[in-house]
C-alpha cells in the first residue's frame, strides 16, 4: 500500500495517497487542489509563472523558505515540507502580504499572468534577505519573466515591500511549523505508489544503495530540473523514481584543510555560497547558472550525472581536478572527474552505482582560477561555450595548467593538448596563439541552435587570450558591477 505524502499546504495538513509519482506540484495544485493561482507558462522551468515556495525546517529550528518551479517538481518531493502559494499569503487581518501590496502600489502588474510567480519569488526574498541591493533583486527575479508590465515597476515593488512591514504570519509561527513538519516527515523510507508507478525516498545512503542494487533500472531523482522535463516536455513515464533529496548525509558539506567535500544532493544555492568563498570566479559562474528557482532545486550531483556537454559546473570541476565518490552497494570508489565522462551522455557509472559526493581541492598556493560562460543572454541561459583555466605561473612561465571546456565536444572535456602546449612555456601572446592552434587540433565543436562550430572555436581561442590579458598586465573586471557601484 502507498505511504501517504504528508505536507502542509499553507498551514493545512494534507495526506495524499495513491498519487501518480510523475504528477507535478503545479498539476496537482491546478487540477486536484482547486488552487489555480499558480500559473503554467512554459512547463520547463524557464518563465517562473509556476513559482511556489517550499519551506523546510532548518538546523536552527526555524524555517527555510525557497522559491522553486512547481512545473517540474514532483508531488511526492513535498513530503515533510510546507508548500506556500499565492493563495496562502493573505494576512490574518485580511490584508495583502507586503509583496502583493507593493506590486499594487508600484503598478507592477498588467495582465497578471506572471504576477503570482513574481509574488512568490518576492515572498521568499522577503524571508531570506533584508533590503537587498537593486542588483541582487535583479538576480533573484531573473527566473521570472513578464511580457507586458516591464521590469522597472516590479523591481521598485521588490524594494518597496520592505517599507510595508517587518515579518508576516509565516515568520510568527516558524518554530511551530518546523516542529509540525519534523513530526510529519518521520524517519522511514517513503514509498509512494500510484498509476502503477513507484517512488522511493530513502533517508540514508545505505538505504539508497540497497534500493538501487535491487532496482538498477530506477531513475535517480535529485532536484528534477533535468528529469522533470523528461516528463513535462518529452512525455516520458518514469516507472520507478529513487529520490536523493531526503538523504540527509548527501545534503551535507564538509571541509578540511585540503578539500571541500560536497554531498551529491546539495543544491546549487547551497554549494554556491561555499565554493564562491574559496573560488570567487566559480561562484560568479554559478550565479549565472539558470535562475534562483532552478538553483534552489537543482544539485551539483545532478548536473554532473546528467553529463550534458554544456553543463556549467563540470569544466570548472575538471580544471580544479575534483574527484567523485561513487557508491555501489556497500562499496565506494573515487574517480577523477575528467575520467567520468566517456561519450555523449555516457558516464563511467556502472548499473546500481550513484554519485555520493564531490570532492573539490581547496585553492593551493600559486594557482589562479578563471571561469567564463558565453551564452546568448546573461541571465537564465545555457552556455554556448564554458571555459575554466586553472593556472600556476612561476614568474612569466606557465609552471602548470588545467583547462576544462564545455560546448566544445560531446562531453565536458579536459583540453589535454592545449595544456601541454602551454606547460613550461612563457605566458605570452605567442604561447597563447600556439595553444589556440593546439585547441583547434584537439576539438571539433558542433553547430546547433546555441552557436556555430566556427563561433565556438573562435570564442574558445579568444577566452584563452582573455585569460592571458586578465592575468598579466591588463586586469579586466570579470564581475558585473553592483547597481550602486555602477552608479558611483
Ligand atoms: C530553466 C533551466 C535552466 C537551466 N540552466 C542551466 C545552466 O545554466 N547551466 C547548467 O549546467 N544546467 C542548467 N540546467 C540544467 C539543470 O538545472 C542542471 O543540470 C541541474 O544541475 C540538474 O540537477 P538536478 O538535481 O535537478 O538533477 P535531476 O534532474 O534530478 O537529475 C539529472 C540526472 O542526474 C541523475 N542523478 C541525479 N543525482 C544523481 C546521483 N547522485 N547519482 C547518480 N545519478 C544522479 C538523474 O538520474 C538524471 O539522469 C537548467 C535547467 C533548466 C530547467
Ligand atoms: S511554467 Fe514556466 S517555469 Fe514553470
Ligand atoms: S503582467 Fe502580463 S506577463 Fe507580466
Amino acid at each position: 500500500m502507498s505511504d501517504p505524502i504528508r505536507f502542509l499546504l499553507g498551514t493545512d495538513e494534507r495526506a495524499i495517497r495513491d498519487a501518480d509519482p510523475n504528477m507535478t506540484v503545479l498539476q496537482w495544485l491546478r487540477t486536484r487542489a482547486a488552487q489555480p493561482g499558480t500559473k503554467e507558462g512554459c512547463a520547463e522551468g524557464d518563465c517562473g509563472a509556476c513559482t511556489v515556495v517550499v519551506g523546510e525546517p532548518a538546523a536552527d529550528g526555524r524555517m527555510r523558505y525557497r522559491a522553486v518551479n512547481g512545473c517540474i517538481l514532483f508531488l511526492p518531493a513535498l513530503h515533510g515540507k510546507q508548500l506556500i502559494t499565492v493563495e496562502h499569503l493573505r494576512q490574518p487581518d485580511g490584508a495583502l502580504h507586503p509583496a502583493q501590496q507593493a506590486l499594487v502600489e508600484c503598478h507592477g502588474s498588467q495582465c497578471g499572468f506572471c504576477t503570482p510567480g513574481f509574488v512568490m519569488s518576492m515572498f521568499a526574498m522577503y524571508h531570506n534577505e533584508d533590503r537587498p541591493s537593486r542588483q541582487r533583486i535583479q538576480d533573484v527575479l531573473a527566473g521570472n519573466l513578464c511580457r507586458c508590465t516591464g521590469y522597472r515597476p516590479i523591481l521598485d515593488a521588490a524594494e518597496h515591500m520592505y517599507d510595508l512591514g517587518n515579518g508576516d504570519a509565516f515568520s510568527a509561527h516558524e518554530a511551530d511549523t518546523a516542529q509540525r513538519l519534523t513530526a510529519l516527515r518521520g524517519d522511514a523510507t517513503l514509498h509512494v505508489t500510484g498509476s502503477g508507478r513507484d517512488y522511493y525516498a530513502p533517508r540514508t545512503t545505505d538505504a539508497l544503495a540497497d534500493l538501487l542494487a535491487g532496482l538498477p533500472d530506477a531513475t535517480i531523482l535529485a532536484g528534477g530540473t533535468d528529469v522533470g522535463l523528461w516528463v513535462t516536455k518529452q512525455h516520458r513515464k518514469l516507472d520507478t523514481l529513487l529520490y536523493t533529496g531526503d538523504v540527509d548525509e548527501m545534503k551535507t558539506v564538509r571541509e578540511d584543510d585540503d578539500w571541500i567535500d560536497i554531498g551529491a544532493a546539495v543544491t546549487h544555492t547551497d554549494a554556491m555560497d561555499l565554493i564562491g568563498r574559496h573560488y570567487p570566479d566559480f561562484g560568479e559562474l554559478l550565479r549565472r547558472f539558470a535562475s534562483v528557482q532552478i538553483r534552489n532545486s537543482g544539485t551539483l550531483g545532478g548536473n554532473i550525472a546528467n553529463a550534458s556537454p554544456i553543463g556549467d559546473s563540470m569544466p570548472v570541476l575538471i580544471a580544479l581536478n575534483a574527484e567523485l565518490v561513487l557508491r555501489q552497494g556497500s562499496g565506494r570508489r573515487t574517480l577523477p572527474i575528467d575520467q567520468f565522462f566517456l561519450d555523449y551522455r555516457k558516464t563511467a557509472m556502472a548499473a546500481g552505482e550513484f554519485v555520493e559526493r564531490i570532492r573539490v581541492p581547496k585553492p593551493a598556493a600559486g594557482w589562479q582560477l578563471r571561469c567564463y560562460k558565453l551564452s546568448k543572454r546573461f541571465d537564465q541561459d545555457i552556455s554556448a561555450v564554458c571555459a575554466a583555466l586553472n593556472l600556476r605561473l612561476d614568474g612569466d612561465t606557465v609552471q602548470d595548467v588545467r583547462i576544462g571546456f564545455g560546448g566544445m565536444a560531446a562531453i565536458p572535456a579536459r583540453a589535454v593538448q592545449t595544456e601541454a602546449a602551454l606547460r613550461g612555456q612563457p605566458w605570452s601572446e605567442a604561447s597563447v596563439a600556439a595553444a589556440g592552434a593546439a585547441l583547434e587540433a584537439e576539438f571539433k565543436p558542433m553547430s546547433d541552435m546555441r552557436a556555430s562550430a566556427d563561433y565556438r572555436m573562435l570564442t574558445a581561442r579568444n577566452l584563452l587570450r582573455k585569460c592571458h590579458l586578465e592575468t598579466t598586465n591588463h586586469p579586466a573586471p570579470t564581475r558585473v558591477l553592483d547597481h550602486e557601484e555602477a552608479q558611483a
